[in-house]
């Protein structure tokens, strides 16, 4: 009886794993088998670096509309001249008041828009410049201003002028980050000028 028993056992072991061992060995290289939830993989939205038939340039990332504003974000007055620079220098101050946690932002958005150009530490060797693929923008701290003066002296104004516009080889980058965090990054861009 004992021995029947076991018999039966092995067998169906046996042909447990023969059977687990053929049904691994089913689907051929270009099929991936059963996908759980198919939707989370082939999204029926376009991806941003998709193809797009829809758009005249073929992409699916597209920049905002000129003239057009998120809701919540307010319009800058300034114009992109000397003139614009110099007027938001004069009358522009950081709304936001200052505190570790708002510096902590500030450092955080820094590092993730700005430090692989200028930086870590705002001495203008990011990443990029490292690379050898891109010269390196003047020291916050010790370096001058293409514009004129010290890096150090730029005022709140300057530095979310240079933000929304750009300047020669850095792009703007009004379309990435909300006034809020423009200011959160100017707050932390002060920082850097005192680091030496
Ligand atoms: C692609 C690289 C790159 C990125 C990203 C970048 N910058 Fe710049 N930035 C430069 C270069 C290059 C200059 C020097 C431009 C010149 O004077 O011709 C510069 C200049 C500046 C200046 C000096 C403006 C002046 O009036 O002289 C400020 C302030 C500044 N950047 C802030 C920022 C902040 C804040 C960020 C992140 C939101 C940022 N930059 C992102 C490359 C970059």
């Amino acid at each position: 009886m004992m021995k029947n028993n076991s018999k039966i056992f092995g067998l169906a072991a046996g042909a447990f794993c023969l059977a687990s061992v053929l049904s691994s060995c089913w689907h051929s290289n270009q099929d991936p088998g059963y996908e759980y939830a198919p939707n989370m993989y082939d999204a029926i939205a376009y991806n941003p670096d998709q193809k797009n038939p829809t758009f005249k340039d073929g992409k699916s990332a597209q920049k905002p509309v000129e003239g057009t504003l998120p809701v919540g974000w307010e319009r800058y007055h300034y114009a992109n001249t000397m003139e614009g620079y110099e007027a938001a220098s004069a009358e522009l101050k950081n709304p936001i008041a200052k505190s570790d946690s708002v510096l902590a932002e500030g450092k955080n958005l820094y590092l993730n828009m700005c430090g692989h150009c200028h930086g870590d530490q705002g001495h203008g060797d990011g990443s990029i410049v490292k690379l050898g693929k891109f010269p390196p923008p003047p020291s916050y701290a010790t370096g001058t201003s293409s514009r004129g003066g010290g890096m150090k002296d730029l005022t709140d104004g300057k530095i979310y002028h240079t933000i929304v516009y750009g300047l020669n080889l850095m792009g703007s980058h009004a379309s990435q980050l909300s006034p809020e965090e423009r200011w959160k990054i100017v707050m932390y861009v002060h920082e850097l000028q005192q680091a030496q």
